[in-house]
């Protein structure tokens, strides 16, 4: 009987050793402690053990109950305590919990402009091109018809770098992207179809001016170019830019690189081009229903000539507008400071 005992109780620890889950520990269980189970079936048979051994037996069967119950009830409560803690993963793991997003940027309104401006003129056939923004005098201002100490290059409000001076002159950065205009001619390639988008720098700062800024400059060459083709550009490039019911003038105006020369306007999209409003007060936007864009014309023949042109045989025409000045005139935009654009204050890029 003592054999039989320890017999069981071996199978009982290897029955619980055995045990993977809740599950397989309760039919352990129930196989040896329940009702009908195989130790209490021992223990309900001791009345028949004779008397002399019955106190050895019983004490012996007795113990391997209570070391069979202590040995479950433990291992119960290890599965119980790692059931509870896969929860808690599973908890922290929540799939359907909504994530946190990683900050997310975008590109500065200022490069969305140029890419914009770029991709409008692509389409028509011209090539974005870049050229110096640190250039010599030559380019800047003398072969754009505006000899030394010529007043007009006072318009410009330069930067003159402190670097040893050229056959080309003095090195400045450029206060305007019309140094593209000679060095794009040099080239020789007609016809010249250039847009030409770079940084440009005056000495200049107020709610419309900002000491670097950008400007995009257009320039064709070819053989029978006319006014006729710059007021098609014009028109082209505003409708696609501010929107197809916009409209551009021309107004006649003043640069030694041009003749003749305008001031080009669009039409205001805040009061439809008319200066007045739907409640018959003056539009705060515009002057009379027109916006200033920028400055165009027919190249003149002294710029040909200093690009090695013929202007006997070529003509063109070239305009220089701001990127920034030009995005701020797009419907909705209401940006009365222009400086506020290079001021890094995410709550105003973040709108764009
Ligand atoms: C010029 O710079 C001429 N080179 C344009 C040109 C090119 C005329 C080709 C004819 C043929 P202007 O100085 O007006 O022109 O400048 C052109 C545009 O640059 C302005 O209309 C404005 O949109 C922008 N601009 C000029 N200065 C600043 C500034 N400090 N900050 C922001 N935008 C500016």
């Amino acid at each position: 009987m003592i054999d039989q005992l320890n017999a069981l109780k071996l199978e009982i620890d290897q029955a619980v050793g055995k045990a993977t889950d809740a599950d397989a520990l309760l039919q352990v269980e129930v196989k040896y402690l329940g009702r009908k189970g195989q130790l209490t079936s021992v223990l309900k048979g001791l009345a028949e053990v004779d008397e002399a051994s019955r106190p050895k037996i019983g004490s012996l069967a007795n113990r391997i109950k209570q070391d069979a119950e202590r040995d479950i009830a433990s291992k119960r409560k290890e599965f119980q305590d790692a059931s509870l803690s896969d929860l808690g993963d599973r908890e922290r793991d929540d799939v359907t919990e909504p994530g946190i997003r990683p900050p997310e940027g975008h590109l500065h309104l200022v490069t969305q402009a140029i890419r914009e401006i770029t991709s409008i003129f692509e389409k028509i056939g011209f090539t974005r091109t870049r050229y110096p923004e640190v250039d010599w005098d030559w380019y800047a201002f003398e072969s754009l018809n505006m000899p030394p100490d010529h007043p007009a290059r006072d318009e410009w409000e330069t930067f003159f770098l402190d670097a040893p001076a050229s056959k080309k002159g003095k090195m400045v950065l450029t206060p305007h992207t019309s140094n593209a205009q000679v060095r794009e001619l040099e080239r020789g390639e007609f016809p010249v179809r250039m847009i030409n988008i770079a940084k440009c720098y005056r000495r200049q700062s107020d709610a419309t001016h900002v000491p670097m800024f950008h400007q995009f400059e257009g320039l064709y060459v070819d053989k029978g170019v006319s006014i006729a083709h710059l007021r098609g550009v014009l028109d082209y490039f505003a409708k696609s830019f501010f929107g197809p019911e916009r409209k551009t003038r021309l107004r006649p105006f003043h640069f030694r690189f041009t003749e003749p020369s305008f001031e080009i306007d669009v039409s205001c999209g805040v009061c439809g081009g008319t200066g007045i409003l739907k409640d018959k007060q003056k539009c705060r936007v515009c002057k009379r229903g027109w916006l200033e864009l920028g400055g165009a014309g027919m190249v003149h023949p002294n710029v040909l000539k200093a690009g090695k042109v013929d202007p006997k045989k070529y003509s063109g025409f070239a305009f220089g507008w701001g990127v920034e000045r030009t995005y701020m005139m797009k419907e909705g935009m209401q940006i009365d400071d222009i400086r506020i654009l290079y001021k890094n204050d995410l709550r105003f890029l973040k709108q764009f």
